[in-house]
């Protein structure tokens, strides 16, 4: 089974082709940088028409690496929701007019939900799992009981983790998105400056496993104040943002364990572009040795947006017997849980 997957919901242009048998046989992550960064983010409409400017050269870029026509492929994925309404219909709208064209079936994807499912593009990783979501827009704890199947545990009340990144990126000069260059800070800084940098962990020790980061990226408003920061300085402050987020994640991951039957869970996945930083993923996976978990996150490249996510999570869909009609809509707003908490 190959499934050709297309990711338009932020911005990153993304296209790839992916077998049942876990291979990448084509990938390809055009970013939209340059075009946003005199913004100091992502602008919906320059990122709708950079995704219509790119999408169709791109599709058949990765369909000629792969090295298969249209007529070898079993399905066209494509993100349909969450993200940017204006490029979603770009993606989506050519994944529709692809499968029409080739008369393949049509799988529409819930990018979150391709997030959650990447690690099982990587490994070997079997359900029920525990995932923590972490990206620019969401921060959440699920409980993944099958494929389509899952139950919230946690979610952040205010900002998202990615978000919280950004900002605080952002309050010392670094580009977007801030959060892989906060992280290249850490090999300069301090640790003993950094323990004396005071930041609030909000909601730590509350009985229930939601999040908070508003309060801390004003409180590194406030630390900076209207200083500019040394080059030290800033390195300093990126341990103790770092160090103040892992023992967040890790005491909400903790209340999240407690509200579950954790018998049959052997695995937490952490998933979405944060799920890049190693530093997180250091004192998580310490964190799970403790739990009798392995952690898992995927490679770097396969955190943050891409295609191969999407056709992988077609191929899941697909191996299921789940396609959609031409009629399925773009969807701003499409959460991976279903009502209960
Ligand atoms: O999943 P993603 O590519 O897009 C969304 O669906 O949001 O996540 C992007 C987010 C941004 O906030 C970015 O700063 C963050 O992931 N990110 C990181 C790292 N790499 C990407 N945050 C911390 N450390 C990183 N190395
Ligand atoms: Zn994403």
């Amino acid at each position: 089974m190959k499934i050709l997957g297309i990711e338009t919901s932020c911005d990153e242009t993304a296209v790839a082709v992916v077998d049942e048998n876990r291979n990448i046989l084509a990938h390809n992550v055009l970013s939209q940088l340059e075009e946003h960064l005199p913004f100091g983010g992502v602008v919906p409409e320059i990122a709708a028409r950079a995704h219509l400017d790119h999408l169709d050269g791109l599709v058949a870029r990765t369909m000629a690496e792969a090295g298969i026509g249209y007529d070898e492929l079993d399905g066209i994925a494509a993100t349909a929701g969450p993200g940017l309404i204006g490029g979603v219909m770009v993606g989506l709208m050519t994944a529709k007019a692809l499968a029409m064209a080739t008369r393949k079936p049509l799988i529409a994807i819930n990018h979150l939900e391709a997030h959650a499912l990447t690690a099982r593009l990587t490994n070997e990783i079997a359900l029920p799992f525990l995932l923590l979501l972490v990206s620019g827009g969401h921060c959440q704890i699920l409980l993944v009981r099958d494929i389509g199947d899952y139950k919230l545990l946690g979610q952040t009340i205010d900002d998202a983790v990615g978000e919280a990144f950004d900002k605080v990126a952002k309050m010392i000069g670094l580009p977007y998105p801030g959060g892989p260059h906060l992280e290249k800070l850490l090999v300069h800084a301090d640790p003993v400056a950094a323990a004396k940098i005071e930041l609030p962990r909000p909601l730590l020790k509350k009985k229930h496993a939601d999040f908070s980061f508003a309060g801390l990226k004003t409180a590194v408003r406030q630390f900076i104040g209207t200083r500019i920061l040394s080059e030290q300085e800033k390195a300093d402050l990126a341990l103790a943002f770092h160090e103040c987020v892992a023992e967040i994640l890790i005491d909400r991951l903790t209340h999240a364990l407690g509200m579950i039957d954790t018998s049959n869970i052997s695995t937490l996945v952490v998933a979405g572009g944060v799920a890049a930083n190693q530093y997180l993923c250091r004192e998580l996976k310490t964190f799970c040795a403790t739990k009798d978990l392995t952690m898992v996150a995927p490679p770097i490249k396969l955190c943050t947006d891409n295609g191969a996510m999407i056709a992988w999570a077609g191929v899941e869909k697909l191996q299921r017997g789940e396609v959609h009609n031409m009629d399925v809509a773009a969807r701003p707003r499409w959460p991976l849980y279903s009502g209960e908490k």
